[in-house]
């Protein structure tokens, strides 16, 4: 009998439950060259085919323990090039690839154990080959299946699946910590007992780079729920996000055209679309900026320009160290994830518009009428938005001035 191994993982007949314990015999005295596949299936099911030297199907094997209540963890390209999605494991059981090619438009479908901890990010212009990879974004030490973190600057999306003093929480959040390079999305999928949780409360996403932002107008809101309207970051033109990473963080700056030697502080410079931004910290590892030392203290350590900047680009995203307070989204256990790279929209601005509604889902339970009517309520989350704009302005009135100021130095010095 004849099958591939992908229909032969669907069955759930007591041929395969026979030819599982055949296959377990067999495994326990596997010849060199004989490979078992592992490949994921729904979060109550997770199996693997044996398959013998020729990739024939010898038996596939019961579910293995350690996934029973496994998490879904889904990876998907949006963006309009290949991207290489890096995983690192911090905590529970991880996920079976690490590292792996994901052309635009392509979705990869894992599981995680319900305890996992860990970060996903994506790396670009990777030059492949066999089991390595060499990236100009989020490499892993040359190695395609990554064994460690990303090298940064790298946009992540970070998870705590068992989170809070039960264990009974999921903490997670987009962080620029250490610094950006991709937009991204995180997307909830319920799970039975938390579909009471609305939409526009759980999926933040974050787009600093410019040509991936959807326009905003009051009345042309793309909504993602026509029940729960997303709240977005409505003050942020895609061509205002070819200038929120201050110049001299940009990981590749552009040359000024006739000198050709060293990157220069101008405006007028022309930067590339994908133009990767160093963190503060990241780039100078100054205690002040990365809030070590005697600025370890959330009463001293301020933001830097930079995190100011991320901060209004992305409202949603951790900028650093101690901006937890308004960036992590912690619910109820259960449910999966998937993290988009390059969603559609704009970055949104849940954290600022639903802190209290949030604070109600992360204690669990029904949520009282009143909650939810706010989450159904466009004039609600126009008025929030608002008022969350005037800030935002005066952010970015920050950022011109300081522009300015380094050019001003610069010239300075010359
Ligand atoms: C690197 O990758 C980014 C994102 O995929 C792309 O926009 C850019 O053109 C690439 N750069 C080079 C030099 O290939
Ligand atoms: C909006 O989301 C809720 C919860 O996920 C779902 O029940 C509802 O059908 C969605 N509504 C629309 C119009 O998509
Ligand atoms: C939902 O069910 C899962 C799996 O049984 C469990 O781990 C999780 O704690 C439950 N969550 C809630 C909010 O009851
Ligand atoms: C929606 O929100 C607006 C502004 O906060 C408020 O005036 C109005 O009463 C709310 N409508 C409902 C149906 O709750």
């Amino acid at each position: 009998m004849h099958q591939t191994p992908t229909q032969a993982g669907r069955r759930r007949n007591s041929t395969s439950n026979k030819l599982s314990l055949i296959a377990t015999l067999l495994l326990s005295s596997l010849a060199p060259g004989v490979k078992a596949i592992v490949y994921p299936s729904n979060h109550e099911l997770y199996r693997f085919d044996y398959l013998g030297p020729n990739k024939q199907y010898l038996g596939t094997s019961r579910p293995l323990t350690k996934r029973e209540n496994a998490i879904p963890l889904i990876v998907t390209n949006n963006c309009g090039e290949t991207l290489w999605p890096g995983i690192s494991s911090q905590h529970g059981d991880p996920p079976e690839s690490h590292g792996f090619e994901l052309a635009p438009g392509e979705t990869k479908r894992q599981t995680v154990g319900p305890t996992w901890q860990g970060r996903i990010w994506g790396r670009t212009n990777c030059t492949v080959s066999g089991d390595t990879a060499t990236c100009l974004t989020g490499d892993c030490f040359g190695k395609l299946d990554c064994e460690y973190g990303g090298a940064i600057p790298v946009t992540l999306a970070e998870f705590n699946l068992a989170g809070g003093v039960t264990g009974m929480q999921t903490f997670y959040d987009i962080s620029l910590v250490d610094g950006y390079n991709l937009p991204i999305g995180v997307v909830y999928h319920p799970a039975d007992n938390t579909s009471y949780i609305p939409p526009n409360l759980v999926n933040p996403s974050c787009i600093g780079t410019t040509g991936y932002l959807a326009a905003f107008s009051k009345t042309g809101l793309t909504y993602t729920n026509a029940t729960y309207p997303m709240p977005y970051e409505d003050t942020t033109s895609n061509s205002d996000l070819i200038r929120w990473c201050p110049w001299d963080l940009q990981a590749f700056p552009p040359l000024k055209p006739g000198d050709g030697v060293y990157p220069y502080p101008d405006d007028n410079v022309q930067r590339p679309a994908f133009d990767p931004c160093r963190s503060a910290c990241a780039a100078e590892h100054d205690p002040a900026d990365c809030c070590t030392g005697k600025y370890d203290d959330p009463w001293v350590c301020a933001p830097s320009q930079y995190s100011n900047n991320a901060k209004a680009v992305c409202p949603d995203a951790y900028s650093y160290a101690f901006d937890d307070q308004t960036s992590t989204f912690v619910i109820p256990s259960g449910g999966g994830w998937e993290v988009v790279f390059c969603p559609a929209g704009r970055s949104t601005n849940i954290l600022a518009t639903f802190a209290d509604e949030l604070h109600s889902v992360a204690a669990g339970g029904r949520l009282a009428q009143d909650v939810l009517a706010k989450t159904m309520n466009l004039s609600y989350i126009e008025s929030k938005i608002s008022g969350a704009a005037a800030d935002a302005s005066v952010s970015v009135a920050g950022l011109v001035v300081s522009v300015a100021v380094v050019i001003g130095v610069v010239l300075g010095q010359v």
